[in-house]
């Protein structure tokens, strides 16, 4: 549920502290000014929608503590099973879990399903802290896994650690909280197409996602420089187009029992797969493998540059059709969530008579496999079902999409492209769509971002992580952390609730809870760290 598998740099990094394990960062452009307020509260991130603080003596788990869960509720048991072998590990207490101790008992941190479901919704929670006991009240394990992640950030940073440590008191303060999250669809990308990463990378970074509540995983499958996922009944795609990557690196893919590792692995923390495979353009890599679905015919070389939009699949051959729905089939047949991701973004090639043709054929072919589709902004052109799903991140069409009722996931890139650089001295990332500094990650609402759209339209955010520079997990949290925390906010905490200044200095606290996870960020001069 947690860190399930354990990291190489773990106890390095708690060993070592801040300064070994931050990446040199490059000369600050904004410096805030403002002096870090007082801050009584505890220090959650994303904020929850209503908290009111008890005071006075906190809970305090100790050696005879008891995680309390319903009886003969297998899906709950194992939630309280991992929440109990995460804090086993700092605290090394035996923190036995039972359904006997349930109804508020002592010395209890109970897990209970129930509670008001208009008020709570599918994700929503209760937690009540006393100096007695803690509980947890949901109408779903989903809500109750998300208001772990909230326990497990009341508690000192040190509950992180890998290894047992010694201190005088692990404490949750006495707390109400009454959360829910603002946005159903709270995304990350990442794009592992440009660059490969391992299936212990994937599951590093998906850690980091369960902490702060993300609950869609958009796995970015192909594109230009490689395939990334076996096709059975189409071997060449990974065969062949597997083989390499930007700069030239071998590449990989993941088997489909791997795939289906990482979809159980995100499913644990209650994490949708999206899986996407970008087309009719970025497709280099399938053409290379399979010439027949090009135009041209002729064999095209595996590439390794980072060009965008400049191939196609063959829009006019039934050939195309056939490959498309044997890769729709077989991904779908081993992806649980309701979508499929079909790309659509930065055609070059085709007529926009052509596209639009493209696009509503492939929406037959993900719906024949029980599947919603959602593509990237330019598929606005099409005629959508209302079921089909418009990810916008260039804005300038985004309100068009919402012709056939569509709704939306916004990912404006100005906003929500995490491997764009902070500024101008940032050595990794691109600076295409803006320098995106954590003030400027955080400080957007999305329900007016876009003209013409409004909250109603929009099912929630997402941030990318393109990889034409980023070439491990190191770098992809650099990029990542501090802004996937500022996009996990702006995705949960209703917006009447959030505040900068007051996001600045939790942001600032959760800094050594990175280092306990061995996860890299960016030592932002905009946070008092
Ligand atoms: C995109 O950035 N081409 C979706």
């Amino acid at each position: 549920m947690f860190a399930g598998e354990p990291r190489k740099f773990s106890k390095f990094a708690t060993m070592l502290g801040v300064g070994a394990f931050v990446m040199s960062c490059s000369a600050p452009v904004r410096v805030s000014t403002t002096p870090a307020p007082t801050v009584s509260t505890p220090l959650l991130i994303p904020m929850p929608a209503s908290m009111q603080l008890r005071g006075g003596v906190p809970f305090e788990i100790n050696r005879t503590t008891v995680i309390a869960t319903p009886a003969n509720n297998a899906e709950v048991d194992a939630i309280g099973q991992s929440f109990a072998a995460f804090l086993r590990r700092a605290t090394e207490f035996p923190l036995v879990v039972s359904a006997a101790a349930v109804g508020g008992a002592p010395n209890t941190i109970e897990l209970r399903l129930g509670g008001d479901a208009a008020t709570l919704g599918d994700e929503g929670y209760n937690l009540t802290v006393t100096p007695d006991s803690v509980r947890l009240v949901a109408n779903t394990p989903a809500g109750l896994f998300r208001g772990v992640q909230t326990i497990r950030q009341l508690l000192p940073t040190a509950i992180e650690s890998e290894i047992g440590v010694d201190r005088s008191a692990w404490t949750i303060p006495a707390v109400s909280i009454t959360d829910r999250p603002r946005f159903a669809w709270r995304g990350a990308m990442l794009d592992v197409s440009r660059h490969f990463f391992t299936v212990r990378e994937v599951k590093e970074y998906i850690d980091l996602l369960a902490l702060y509540k993300i609950n869609m995983f958009h796995l970015h499958l192909s594109d230009e420089q490689g395939w990334r996922i076996q096709i059975n009944s189409r071997p060449k795609l990974t065969e062949v187009g597997s083989q390499t990557q930007v700069g030239g690196g071998p590449g990989g893919f993941y088997t489909q029992p791997e795939y289906q590792d990482i979809v159980r692995y995100a499913a644990a923390r209650y994490i949708t797969i999206v899986p996407e495979i970008d087309m009719p353009a970025h497709t280099n890599a399938a053409l290379a493998a399979y010439p027949e679905v090009s135009c041209s015919e002729r064999p095209a070389g595996l590439y390794t540059g980072t060009d965008v939009g400049w191939s196609s699949i063959c829009v006019d051959k039934e050939e195309s059709y056939a490959l498309i729905d044997d890769v729709v089939r077989e991904i779908a047949a081993i992806t649980p969530g309701p979508f499929f991701h079909v790309g659509g973004d930065e055609v070059k090639l085709l007529t926009d008579e052509q596209y639009t043709r493209f696009i509503e054929r492939v929406q037959d072919i993900v719906n024949r496999h029980g599947k919603r589709m959602i593509g990237w902004e330019e598929i606005y052109k099409a005629r959508l079902k209302p079921t089909s799903v418009v990810q916008s991140w260039k804005g300038d069409s985004a309100a068009q999409a919402l012709k056939y009722g569509s709704k939306l996931v916004l990912s404006p890139a100005k906003k929500t492209y995490l491997d764009m650089k902070y500024n101008a001295g940032t050595e990794l990332g691109l600076d295409w769509a803006a320098l995106i500094e954590v003030n400027d990650a955080y400080d957007w609402d999305p329900a007016t971002y876009n003209p013409g759209v409004t909250e109603k339209d929009v099912l929630g955010i997402e941030g990318p992580v393109w990889s034409e520079t980023v070439r491990n997990i190191g770098a992809v949290e650099f990029l990542a952390m501090p802004r996937l925390a500022a996009l996990a906010e702006v995705a949960w905490t209703p917006q009447a609730v959030r505040d900068w200044q007051s996001f600045r200095v939790r942001l600032a606290s959760h800094a050594p809870r990175w280092r306990y996870m061995g996860v890299n960020y960016y030592h932002s001069p905009q946070i008092p760290w």
